[in-house]
This record gives structure tokens, C-alpha cells and sequence, in this order.
């Protein structure tokens, strides 16, 4: 419905724009909304708002927490130039303050097995991603090919805790070396995040300082070995349920 608005537009009217319906969702595991947003007549677009106050408490991530995880895995995508998160925000909405991201349509013709395929190079960049955030949920249903062709992810508000906790569907890739263009974007990133006297600021107001430390030292692994890592027998390496 909102295929005629750019990124940049839509990022802007998800800050800006009025919410004017909102709709639970009865799947996923938050209380979470589908809400229109619109400015104008003409200007109008489908989004996921998550509220603070509908997200479920854990054992093991901070209560509260999770929208600005969403934001935070959006900005270091974006900050990466890998662009698979949808425009992600955060504001306040009719349930108070949360995250509020760009819905996209998915192509329901295709599933997880036919993109591990089909888009080797898109999938093994989600999977270095989820490395370096520490994804803690990625599950297959939330790689997805849009309408619009292109491959996206969704659902990261399980991220970025400062002990290891990847749990993911993607174990394709162990000990492979990373490729060389994703390699330079790490080592890019990595001068970005120690531009400002080591502190990346633009994380800090959304997580804990030692959580950051923890992105920064597997960061730096990576670049250390050059490859993707080992699956930990010991670990529980994947999500429940699966997809
Ligand atoms: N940006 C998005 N575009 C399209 N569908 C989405 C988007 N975000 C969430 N969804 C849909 O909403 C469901 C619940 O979202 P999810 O991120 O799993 O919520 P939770 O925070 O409860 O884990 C997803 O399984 C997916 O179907
Ligand atoms: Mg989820």
C-alpha cells in the first residue's frame, strides 16, 4: 500500500506522522500493534508499533528494554549500510513509548528454505549481523522476501545482551571465512564506533555501557579470525520454536 513512499519518506513519517487506527497483533509473544500512520490524505503507510508496556517480562533481559533493541539492532544496520531492518523509530503511540517500524508486505510465495538458496549473500550478512548483536531470537519466518523483492529481518528486541546468547536458525556458515566486502564493512564500523574517544554515542542512549564493551570485543573477534564462528556444543544455539 505504501510502495510509492521511499525509505528516507517513510522513515520520516513514522517520527512524524499522526497514528490514527491501531489493531492488536495476536501472534508474537508482546502486545504488540499494526497501526496506520498518516500525514495528510495522501501520505499514509502500515507500521508495527511495539510499546514498552506490552512487552512481557524475561528472566534474562532487563525489563523494558526490548523496543530500544529494536532500534538499536536498526540503527547498527543501517550504520553497516546493510539495510535489511525496515525504518525503525521510536516514539510515543496510543500505548505510550515503543518502537514503531515500517510494515512490509511479505511475499508469501517463498519461504526460509527457498532464500538459504536463492540469496546466499543476504543470508550470510544477517548471519554476521546476528553475530555482532547477539541475536538471541532469530527465527526463519522473520527473513523474509517483500513484495517489493527485496530481503528483509524482523524482531529484534533480543539483542545486544552483554553474555553470549546467539540463538539462531543460521548455522551455515561455520568457520567459512567472512567475505572480503563484509570484512571492510566491519573494519569500517569498527572506526566509526572509536571516532568519538571510544564511545559510540549514538548506542549509548539505548543500551548499557558494558553491553556496548560486549558488541565492541566480538567485533573485534571477527575481524581478529576473519570467519564466522563455531557452533557451541555446550551453548543452546537455536530459537524456540524454530520459525
Ligand atoms: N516490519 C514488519 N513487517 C512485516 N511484518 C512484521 C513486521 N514486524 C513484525 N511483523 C509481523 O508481526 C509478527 C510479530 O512480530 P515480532 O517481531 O515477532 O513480535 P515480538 O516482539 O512479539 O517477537 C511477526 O511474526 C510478523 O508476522
Ligand atoms: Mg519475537
Amino acid at each position: 500500500m505504501h510502495s510509492e513512499i521511499s525509505l528516507p519518506e517513510a522513515l520520516k513519517l513514522l517520527h512524524d506522522g499522526e497514528i490514527s487506527r491501531w489493531e492488536p497483533l495476536f501472534w508474537g509473544s508482546n502486545g504488540n500493534f499494526i497501526v496506520e500512520v498518516h500525514e495528510g490524505d495522501e501520505r499514509r503507510l502500515l507500521a508495527i508499533y511495539k510499546p514498552r508496556s506490552g512487552e512481557r517480562p524475561l528472566w534474562d533481559f532487563p525489563r523494558g528494554t526490548l523496543y530500544k533493541r529494536e532500534y538499536a539492532s536498526y540503527l547498527f544496520c543501517t550504520l553497516l549500510g546493510w539495510n535489511f531492518i525496515p525504518p525503525t523509530v521510536i516514539r510515543e503511540g496510543p500505548r505510550g513509548i515503543g518502537s514503531l517500524q515500517l510494515y512490509i508486505e511479505p511475499d508469501l510465495t517463498v519461504d526460509y528454505s527457498t532464500l538459504q538458496k536463492k540469496h546466499v549473500e543476504e543470508i550470510q550478512r544477517i548471519c554476521l549481523f546476528d553475530i555482532l548483536v547477539n541475536n538471541a531470537d532469530r527465527k526463519a519466518g522473520h527473513i523474509f522476501r517483500g513484495t517489493d523483492g527485496k530481503i528483509w529481518a524482523i524482531d529484534h528486541g533480543l539483542t545486544f545482551h552483554a553474555e553470549p546468547k546467539l540463538r539462531t536458525v543460521i548455522w551455515d556458515f561455520c568457520n567459512h571465512p567472512a567475505p572480503p566486502e563484509l570484512f571492510r564493512d566491519l573494519q569500517k564500523i569498527l572506526k566509526h564506533l572509536h571516532r568519538r574517544e571510544g564511545t559510540p554515542d549514538w548506542l549509548s542512549p539505548w543500551l548499557e555501557a558494558r553491553e556496548i564493551e560486549a558488541l565492541l570485543a566480538r567485533l573485534r573477534r571477527i575481524l581478529k579470525t576473519g570467519r564466522f564462528p563455531n557452533f557451541d556444543p555446550r551453548a543452546r544455539n537455536i530459537p524456540w520454536p524454530f520459525d
